[in-house]
């Protein structure tokens, strides 16, 4: 079964955080999450390990910011990376012995759910130190026609 269904997390300049390379990493995130939710099932597998790949980068590389700057509240943030890359081996291995998309498409709405409140709660905060550390100050986030100055 094809899925006809539409990404259910569009990109949206409002997933601006302020800090290049996590914005970067956000925006292809919302992508292949998107693919996962929309891709014909004969693909789901090359979409999975493209979103693994992804997925170890990404949260890798912020666990690493959180350990190298000493940032305070990185505990539960390196939490929820670890959980979804738990979450994720499970269904790849489901997707991998029994062919269950069904599986996979829950997982990628499942993460189109989570991630804005990640985002906003703890890739922000982690956005606005690295920031600090960078410029001295905290980001300004640019969307389309105004600079918007986060409230310090
Ligand atoms: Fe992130
Ligand atoms: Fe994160």
């Amino acid at each position: 079964m094809t899925p006809t269904l539409e990404p259910s997390l569009p990109w949206s300049d409002a997933l601006l955080l302020g800090y290049p390379e996590m914005d970067a990493e956000h925006r292809e995130f919302v992508e292949l999450v998107g693919r996962l939710q929309s891709a014909p099932d004969e693909e789901l597998g090359a979409h999975l390990a493209a979103f693994e790949v992804h997925a170890r980068r990404h949260f890798g590389t912020e666990d690493t910011w959180m350990e190298e700057t000493g940032f305070p509240p990185r505990d539960c943030h390196q939490k929820e990376h670890a959980a979804v890359l738990q979450s994720l081996e499970e269904v790849q291995a489901l997707h991998a012995a029994f062919g269950r998309c069904d599986v996979v498409r829950s997982f990628a709405d499942e993460l189109a759910r989570w991630f804005p409140g990640h985002a906003d709660y703890l890739d922000s905060a982690l956005a606005a130190w690295m920031s600090k550390r960078r410029h001295g100050g905290r980001p300004v986030v640019l969307r389309r026609g105004a600079a918007v100055s986060e409230p310090g």
